[in-house]
């Protein structure tokens, strides 16, 4: 895994090279029932289709939930702990984002996939029913993680300020109606996590929270490594841990995303590293958003048992 697939100078060249205008806030467009940007659902027959090989790695989240934290812990453990080679390219070039479809000729998710050695760092939003088959086929490990609704709300809303590429957030309180409601790029909040939820016992698949591995980072870190069946020894933990630490990760510029053109991603109306805590949502909310928000959640999660942290 040492060298990249695609040379990440190349990927930005093709990217930078578009006339203007190729790039803008794509509309939503349902796909099966979920919301997702035009561009993907233009290029939804090939992803549908996708051949997983065995020894694929599904990396899976609701937006926003800690999906590059987690690519770059997998992506330390599986080079042994050795950080250096994990500066080989961008997060978007290691662990390719599967479904992810841009106006040609900037290659989609799919195209870097396909160029891509084994064993695979495959990234995915999709909610569990719109997974290409052939990972169930395949028998292909997936990690699921998952972030408590109300930080994964204010995240989500920075984000699609940034992203230029996702419908306008319009005003925080617009914001967190549109969310409850499912309406922002992958759809529902409820329905990704709790789809997963429902499937982990179906797959080889691990279940996180963005709040454990805030609270115990290596903990976690080391759960991954058990299920990949990775021994380390603790001096690696510990340089893995400091490797991906928020800060460390604000600082690198091939786990920041700042490699993207500010066309895309505009770190400077928010940076995508931007805070990495838990209950940041106390900071956003209005006593009259987390009532609404909160009578909302009661009805989409009774009778789960799925539990979140919004505080630790
Ligand atoms: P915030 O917007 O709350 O800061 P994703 O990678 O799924 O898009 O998630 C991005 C969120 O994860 C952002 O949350 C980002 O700051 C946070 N994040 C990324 N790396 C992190 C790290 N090493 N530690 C804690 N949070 C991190």
């Amino acid at each position: 895994m040492d060298k990249p697939n695609i040379r990440p100078e190349e990927y930005s060249n093709i990217v930078k090279s578009v006339p203007d205008g190729t790039f803008y806030r794509f509309p939503l467009q349902f796909v099966h029932g979920v919301p997702l940007m035009q561009p993907i659902a233009n290029g939804w027959d090939k992803v549908e289709k996708f051949h997983a090989r065995p020894d694929d790695l599904l990396i899976a989240t609701y937006p926003k939930a800690g999906t590059t934290w987690t690519q770059e812990i997998i992506d330390c453990i599986m080079n042994g702990g050795d950080v250096e080679k994990t500066k080989r390219a961008p997060t978007h070039v290691r662990s390719p984002f599967l479904e992810l479809c841009s106006p040609p000729p900037v290659p989609s998710g799919i195209d870097i996939l396909e160029v891509t050695p084994s064993p695979r760092l495959v990234k995915t939003h999709l909610p569990y029913e719109l997974v290409p088959k052939s990972f169930w086929e395949q028998k292909c490990k997936a990690i699921y993680v998952a972030r408590n609704a109300k930080d994964n709300a204010v995240s989500y809303y920075y984000f699609d300020v940034m992203n230029k590429t996702q419908p306008e957030p319009g005003t925080w309180n617009e914001y967190v109606e549109k969310y409850l409601k499912g309406n922002v790029a992958w759809g529902s909040w409820f329905d990704n996590v709790l789809g997963w939820w429902k499937a982990k016992d179906q797959h080889e698949i691990l279940y996180m929270f963005y709040e454990d591995l805030k609270e115990n980072p290596k903990r976690e870190i080391r759960k991954l490594m058990k299920f990949l069946g990775k021994e380390l020894s603790e001096d690696v933990v510990e340089r893995i841990y400091r490797h991906t630490s928020f800060q460390t990760m604000k600082e690198n510029p091939m786990a920041n995303y700042s490699s993207v053109p500010s066309n895309i991603l505009d770190h400077s109306l928010s940076p995508f590293m931007r805070k990495g805590e838990v209950g940041d949502w106390m900071n956003h909310f209005t006593v009259a958003q987390n009532e609404m928000f909160d009578e909302e959640y009661n009805r989409r999660m009774e009778g789960s048992d799925l539990k979140f942290r919004s505080s630790i």
